[in-house]
């Protein structure tokens, strides 16, 4: 499979070694210092693009990507906002698009878990609900990106819990997030529920980068020859 990197940060020399290492090869790498080579005639060289930049770029250098038809996946965190847009625009142009706040296999199974648990946990209004997340201190989004994919997981099925906030506060109907900047850190993440009686708590840590980068490799592989807007569940078949 011929790949288009966009983005040579940390998790895009992480992909490229994964993506070596299963015998793919990179025809294209994109980032600040050469962002003008990011054409449609180089893009259509790949079979796919992966792309992890910043909040701030992402959404731009995705649409790039499905203008130019080829099929992208999208690790970039803080910029969901801007995502039905893209969703939008992939469905009308028959594009290819993958995103996930989170591509490694244990996150995503820690989804599920979150999930069976938020259910379990909706009939006990005396539990209260909060997230934590502590990343590295270069990480330009709070909450993370998986944070906020947990919260939304939770909000889904307690019913008690209309929205989430970053900043402390009492209001029962409001889910916290709480997030931590510590060095070195790839990314904990904690969702408790804690009563007077006890505390439920259900944590995942990543101990480097290498899940997120095999999981968008993984991702690549299950998008090149399809057409439509796909998540990490359908990869992984969860
Ligand atoms: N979804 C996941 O599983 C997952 C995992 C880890 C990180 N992330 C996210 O991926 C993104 C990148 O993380 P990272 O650790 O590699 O960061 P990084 O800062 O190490 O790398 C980002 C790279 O993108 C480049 N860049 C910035 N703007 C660009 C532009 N307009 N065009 C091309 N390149 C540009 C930067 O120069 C840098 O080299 C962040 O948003 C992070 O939160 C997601």
């Amino acid at each position: 499979m011929k790949i288009a990197l966009i983005g040579y940060g940390k998790m895009g020399k992480a992909i490229e070694s994964i993506a070596l290492q299963r015998g793919h090869e990179i025809v294209l790498k994109i980032d600040v210092t050469n962002a003008g080579d990011m054409t449609t005639a180089n893009l259509q060289k790949a079979d796919v693009a992966i792309e992890f930049t910043s909040p701030h770029s992402a959404f731009s250098n995705v649409m790039t990507c499905l203008q130019a038809g080829v099929p992208v996946i999208c690790g970039s965190t803080g910029w969901l906002d801007k995502l039905e847009e893209v969703n939008q625009y992939c469905r009308q142009h028959n594009g290819s698009f993958l995103y996930a706040s989170n591509f490694s296999v244990g996150v995503n199974i820690f989804f599920e878990i979150n999930k069976r648990l938020a259910e379990l946990m909706n009939p006990h209004p005396d539990y209260a609900v909060s997230i934590e997340e502590t990343h590295h201190t270069q990480k330009l989004d709070a909450p993370s990106g998986t944070a906020v994919t947990l919260a939304e997981q939770v909000l889904e099925h307690v019913e008690r819990k209309k929205t989430f906030t970053y900043h402390p506060n009492t209001d029962p109907s409001m889910l916290p997030i709480i997030s931590k900047r510590i060095d070195p850190a790839p990314g904990i993440h904690t969702v408790t529920y804690s009563s007077d009686i006890d505390t439920i708590e259900i944590t995942h840590t990543a101990h480097n980068r290498h899940g997120f980068a095999t999981g968008a490799v993984l991702a690549a592989e299950f998008l090149k020859d399809k057409k439509g807007i796909f998540s990490m569940k359908e990869v992984l078949g969860l």
